[in-house]
């Protein structure tokens, strides 16, 4: 494995999904356990897209079992986007990550905190960006952990490029804006949230995002071409995880 650092972010460069995923694996148990050590409880966010699978279905392993099996207790599921589809949908970030993981771990339903893509996009990002708060107590939520994808257009969560959502006025928690190029109305945390948190790990994988993935290490400011490139925690640590084929163009 190699590590990279890079305008604040920590890379480690490993050599397939497989090896990535464990590692992310084990980075979200440390997480976890300092999360749960420090204030007894552990908020995540999730994001959806095939890459994480690989991590949900390790985590929901027996080799995980043992290690998660006190700090799901004290864990809260939340999502960094979802689609505005109903939760049974093929397409739907929260189906991806109960099959592949939340149904086989120990939670209790109120420990699941799912977008409702089911309702009107604007009423439904309110209704969440409320819940964010009334669950974190505070106007501005500071997760353990959010984990995120990057598309292959260098998009991030629900925030694709050239979004007005990439600008530092934005105030709202939760958005939900029509994605031209998919035709369709996304659910979204905003760069608010994503910046606020305590730790953001991407997972990014195979080689269509090896140009993004060198765009956004090679752009000295932040482009609207390249959301992605607009996530830093403002007091949180920023890590990569890739794997060779999506490194290939970084130096
Ligand atoms: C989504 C994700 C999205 C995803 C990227 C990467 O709802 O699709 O939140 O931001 O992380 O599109 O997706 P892949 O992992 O499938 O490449």
């Amino acid at each position: 494995m190699k590590t990279l650092e890079k305008r604040g972010a920590h890379i480690e460069v490993w050599p397939d999904l497989a090896e990535l995923s464990e590692r992310g694996a084990q980075l979200f148990a440390e997480i976890a356990g300092q999360s749960v050590k420090r204030h007894s409880r552990f908020s995540l966010a999730l994001s959806g897209g095939s890459t994480p699978k690989a991590l949900f279905n390790l985590l929901a392993d027996d080799a995980y079992a043992e290690r998660m099996h006190h700090l799901w207790r004290g864990t809260e599921v939340f999502w960094v986007d979802e689609r505005c589809v109903p939760p049974d949908d093929p397409q739907s970030n929260y189906r991806m990550a109960h099959e592949a993981l939340l149904s086989h771990v120990e939670l209790d339903p109120e420990q699941i905190h799912r977008m409702r893509g089911e309702d009107e996009p604007e009423r439904a990002a309110e209704d969440y960006a409320q819940h964010l708060q009334s669950n974190f107590g505070t106007s501005d939520p500071a997760f353990d952990l959010v984990l995120l994808g990057m598309g292959a257009d260098a998009h991030t969560a629900s925030i694709f490029p050239h979004s007005t959502l990439l600008n530092d006025s934005e105030e709202r928690l939760v958005a939900a804006p029509y994605v031209e190029k998919l035709g369709a109305y996304r659910l979204t945390f905003t760069l608010r949230v994503l910046n606020g948190a305590r730790c953001v790990v991407f997972l990014v994988s195979g080689r269509e995002k090896a140009e993004p993935l060198r765009q956004v290490f090679a752009s000295t400011e932040r482009d609207a071409g390249l959301p992605a490139r607009w996530v830093r925690p403002a007091e949180g640590s920023l890590v990569w995880l890739v794997d060779e084929e999506a490194a290939s163009l970084l130096d």
